[in-house]
């Protein structure tokens, strides 16, 4: 995993790389560094920590180098050390690497044997000395040269001494972008870091190889023949991937939740029959008629949601679901046929598990979804069909609005399921429908409680233990909280369904653990408020998430967050809001860096 970007052109390289790290600092940011060519010699600059670190360190240096390469890193082998920050040099060569070389020691071996010295414990490091040793004066020749000596996967940018008007790429499993502007080129792990530059890009294909200039970009395959590749156009609007005035993006994200759900429902919505329109090459209608099965497979939090659009799909259309985990999916034998639809949930589209489960099935024979944020990730142009999420950029490392917006896309497909196989009266799906339109300004309305979920949360801040319960469509819910205060906040937290406490999790309770519990009104209710009593009893002060004036809830509760009514099923997309707010100022309290949790990425590209 980690983050690469190069450019060659007319401009000073620095700047853009550094504006453009800070954009990919969502896939790692243990260490960063940057690579230019200046008088004729490589200059290399690496810290650990953060681009801003980095551009503090770079303060002064007279660096006007047009072409240069940089790296933000989520270590795998070696440890997040300066010597293996990226990038990394060998003679004339340096090189950005993310991916995994699987023969690096036996290289490093043959390496040490003719003399080369390694100045890092990285597995990357072999590869700018295999380049350096192949080179005889022509740059793509001494990569392609190199190139079959490794084995494993990579995303590669490689720049040469003795060539200051190149840069050269290549990919093998790991996303890569070349963008494209007006004599200069890009290349990048996504297209954010050169998105307020140029529109234009393309997607590097396994085995193909990029030598990039101020005078064009040109393809080439391992064998050195040139690859023809048709231009895309990023749509995406770069000033929304700002902070506009918030702290931390995870604050402006989770309040930008609202407007991410009205976005994904807009034009799709409809309010009678087929209660959906799918604008993109969404789900077909006689597959969804006749399939026997659907598969939702996810991680973290993509995961939950699936949790929950299982739910939707059965309780709603009646639709036989199951709900994996791309890293455990992915290794088992998929019993899956041409009648089984398989959803990869994915925010980024490019998370390494769910792709490899996705493609599992899709070998299997099933028909692939991708239910993803971003429309030119690997997810979506390697499935059949796309689901898409219109959240706008999510950039902190913990997921809120995109997981909401999840959520409304699998009500919206479970509605139209259920229309097409003709599960439930029309009326009901009508007011269901009306509902999930209503869900934007309820989930407004959940959010407007901030000041007193910050209080709370200066309340409950000092302790190192917490449980979070919660029934059938809540029970997700109580996961997807567990794990935002685990990842924020660095403390214990557990997510566990109700009623199954008492089989184990209940020998934790005390006073000194406290019991948050997601109690909305509905089929579940009573029997979670025995629950919660449980749990009182054993000395747990209580945290009740509850339907506005249930006054119930808050003679039994300690504390009580209300969420305005929706119908049960629908209650997720305003009880989550609100477990992310609460996650977000615990994590405050304890003066967390909540955009960048320690040892995390947004995007995990690697098993
Ligand atoms: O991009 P994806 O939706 O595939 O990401 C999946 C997980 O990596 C992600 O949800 C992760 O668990 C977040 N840190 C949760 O806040």
């Amino acid at each position: 995993m980690s983050g690469i970007m190069g450019y060659v052109g007319h401009r000073a390289a620095l700047p853009v790389l550094l504006e453009g790290l800070k954009r990919l600092e969502y896939r790692g940011y243990d260490s960063v560094g940057v690579g230019v060519i200046e008088a004729g010699a490589l200059h290399i600059q690496k810290t650990i920590g953060t681009v801003q670190r980095l551009e503090r360190q770079l303060r002064g240096l007279d660096l006007r180098s047009t072409v240069g390469i940089g790296h933000t890193r989520w270590a795998t082998h070696g440890q997040p050390t300066l010597e293996n920050a990226h990038p990394h040099a060998s003679g004339r060569i340096a090189i950005v690497h993310n991916g995994i070389i699987a023969n690096y020691l036996e290289l490093r071996q043959e390496l040490i044997a003719e003399g080369v010295r390694f100045a890092s414990d990285t597995d990357s490091e072999v590869i700018a000395a295999l380049i350096d040793r192949a080179y005889r004066g022509d740059l793509a020749a001494a990569v392609l040269a190199a190139l079959p000596r490794l084995s494993g996967t990579y995303a590669l940018g490689v720049i040469c001494r003795d060539e200051p008007n190149v840069l050269l790429c290549a990919r093998q499993a790991v996303p890569l972008v070349v963008g494209l502007g007006v004599r200069e080129a890009f290349l990048a792990s996504d297209v954010t870091p050169f998105a307020p530059y140029t529109q234009n890009c393309f997607f590097l294909d396994d085995g193909e190889v990029g030598i990039l200039s101020g005078g064009g970009v040109q393809i080439l395959d391992l064998r050195g023949q040139v690859v023809p590749k048709e231009i895309e156009h990023i749509t995406w609007n770069p000033v929304l991937a700002e902070k506009g005035g918030y702290r931390f993006y995870m604050l402006k994200e989770i309040f930008e939740t609202p407007q991410a759900v009205r976005e994904t429902l807009r034009g799709r919505l409809l309010p009678g029959a087929p209660f959906v329109h799918w604008a993109e090459r969404g789900p077909e209608a006689d597959l969804l008629r006749t399939c026997r099965k659907v598969i939702l497979l996810g991680c973290g939090s993509s995961y939950h949601a699936a949790l929950i659009g299982k739910l939707y799909l059965e309780e709603i259309a009646g639709l036989a679901t199951e709900v994996e985990l791309g890293s455990e999916f992915r290794y088992r034998t998929p019993l899956v046929d041409r009648r089984t639809i398989v959803i990869g949930i994915s925010q980024s589209g490019e998370t390494a598990d769910t792709l490899a489960g996705m493609r599992a099935a899709r070998a299997s024979g099933a028909t692939i979804y991708a239910l993803t944020n971003a429309p030119l990730s690997t997810a979506a142009r390697e499935a059949d069909g796309v689901l898409r999420l219109h959240a706008g950029p999510e950039i902190s490392v913990a997921s809120t609005k995109t997981f909401v917006a999840e959520l409304a896309v699998l009500c919206m497909l479970a509605l139209h399921a259920a229309h097409l196989r003709r599960r439930q009266p029309e009326a009901h799906l009508r007011e269901l429908a009306a509902a999930l339109g209503t869900a934007p300004a309820a989930i407004e309305a959940a959010l407007a409680v901030e000041e007193e979920v910050e209080a709370l949360a200066r309340r409950y801040s000092r302790f190192d233990h917490y449980i979070v319960l919660g029934r059938g469509v809540h029970y997700p819910v109580a996961l997807e909280a567990a794990l935002k205060i685990k990842e924020l906040s660095y403390v214990h937290a557990e997510g566990c369904a109700a009623g199954e406490v008492k089989q184990g999790l209940i020998a934790l309770v005390d006073e000194r653990v406290p019991v948050l519990v997601l109690a909305p009104q509905g089929r579940v209710y009573e029997k979670t408020l025995d629950n919660l009593e449980e749990v009182k009893a054993r000395g747990a002060r209580i945290v009740a998430i509850g339907t506005q004036g249930d006054v119930e809830l808050r003679a039994r509760a300690h504390d009580l967050l209300e969420l305005p009514r929706l119908p049960e099923l629908l209650s997720p997309l305003c009880s989550s809001p609100l477990v992310h707010l609460f996650a977000y100022h615990l994590a405050l309290r304890r003066r967390r860096d909540v955009d960048h949790p320690r040892n995390l990425a947004k995007s995990v590209t690697v098993e």
